[in-house]
């Protein structure tokens, strides 16, 4: 399939801001994020809820590295690219943050934004009930507060981009993925692991407050 040429933008973009790593402030979104917007725009503008979630995300993702004390450049570029997997010219092989992650690669971004992706919201665990693991390892799983950051960000926003509790946003993906899916197989793992994080971002949060 060839690529639109809408999808070559945000490359050409890239070069003309050099070598692109991560703002070295907290709490200051900057260029990644500009491009990465740009990146998840002209692949999921047109995807209806899929990019109101995505918009809802990068908000809350903003708002987020602030009292969390992280960088929110890397922050909210992963958050705007968190499900640019689900865009139909990048499905590889189905599993979205898998293929987010790959396009991220091809595509020169730094390897924590792409590792970041890789991982959200507990893709290990879906990725080791489909026998993706061995790809998914390519990718670093930083495990640190940011990672947590984006997890809880894209488990806080629904699909139409309004903010929701955490456990009514995962109730909700297990009922409209329904009881075959690859989510609800893993849901003895990857369940509490999402409370998990969700305990260790409010409890930073109410710390912060
Ligand atoms: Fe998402």
């Amino acid at each position: 399939m060839t690529a639109p040429s809408l999808l070559r933008v945000p490359g050409e973009l890239l070069e003309s801001f050099g070598p692109l790593q991560p703002a070295v402030l907290p709490g200051r979104a900057g260029p990644l994020t500009a491009a990465a917007r740009l990146l998840a725009e002209s692949l999921l503008g047109d995807m209806g809820n899929r990019w109101l979630h995505t918009q809802g995300v990068a908000e809350r993702a903003a708002g987020l590295a602030g009292p969390l004390g992280v960088d929110a450049d890397l922050l909210t570029a992963a958050a705007w690219l968190h499900d640019i997997g689900y865009a139909p010219p990048l499905v590889v092989t189905g599993f979205h943050p898998l293929d987010g992650a790959d396009h991220l690669t091809r595509n020169g971004w730094p390897v924590r934004v792409a590792g970041l992706v890789a991982y959200h919201s507990g893709a290990r665990f879906v990725a080791a009930a489909r026998g993706l693991s061995e790809m998914l390892a390519v990718y670093p799983d930083e495990r640190t507060v940011l990672a947590d950051a984006l997890t809880y960000a894209d488990q806080t926003v629904g699909p139409s981009g309004d903010r929701v509790d955490p456990d009514a946003r995962y109730a909700e993906v297990l009922h409209r993925h329904g009881p075959c899916s690859w989510n609800a197989r893993v849901d003895p793992e990857r369940g509490p692991h999402l409370r998990a994080v969700a305990r260790r971002v409010e409890h930073l949060l109410a710390r912060a407050a």
